[in-house]
């Protein structure tokens, strides 16, 4: 069995994927990836969207970055937790288990509501869940997916 073991926890915004990363990190005592923290530290955006409102991030930068730390972690024998939303678009071959997020649409749009998210923006994250793009997206990357319901 592998030593170090390289878990992403990725779903639709407010899913509850920090809550959940954080506690198997805790609980595994492997290391908490914090990739919205890269990602500003980094400056991965290529362009701001305007009508969006939200950075566009070059995730192909970001996998070089985050492939570099699995790589070292792996060196080190240690386990991470990597949380984000773009995780799954990690090659299969570098991650043993991937976690998908999710909740009802009930507590995800009081969930959105709570971020003081503008209407357009709530209503992209709802259509995220409602469409299980995360989901979807990990299941055709031919990761090992786990749902967990929050
Ligand atoms: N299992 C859970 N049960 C109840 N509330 C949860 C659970 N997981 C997350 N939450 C709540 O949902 C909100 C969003 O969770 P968070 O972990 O920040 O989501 P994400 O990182 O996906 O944006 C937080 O207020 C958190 O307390
Ligand atoms: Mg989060």
């Amino acid at each position: 069995m592998k030593k170090s073991k390289i878990t992403i926890v990725t779903g639709t915004p407010a899913t509850g994927k920090t809550t959940v990363a954080s506690a198997i990190a805790m609980r595994t005592h492997a290391l908490y990836i914090d990739v919205n923290a890269i990602i500003k530290k980094e400056k991965l955006w290529v362009n701001y969207d305007k009508k969006r409102k939200a950075k566009i991030i070059d995730t192909k930068k970001l996998n070089n970055i985050l492939i570099r730390i699995i790589k070292e972690a792996r060196k080190k024998e240690i386990s991470l937790v990597i949380d984000s939303h773009l995780s799954h678009y990690l090659p299969k071959k570098c991650v043993d288990c991937c976690i998908v997020t999710k909740t009802s649409l009930k507590k995800l749009k009081n969930r959105l509501k709570k971020r003081v998210y503008e209407e357009a923006k709530i209503r992209e994250n709802m259509d995220c869940e409602i469409f299980d793009v995360c989901l979807t997206e990990a299941e055709e990357a031919g990761h090992k997916v786990i749902v967990i319901e929050t």
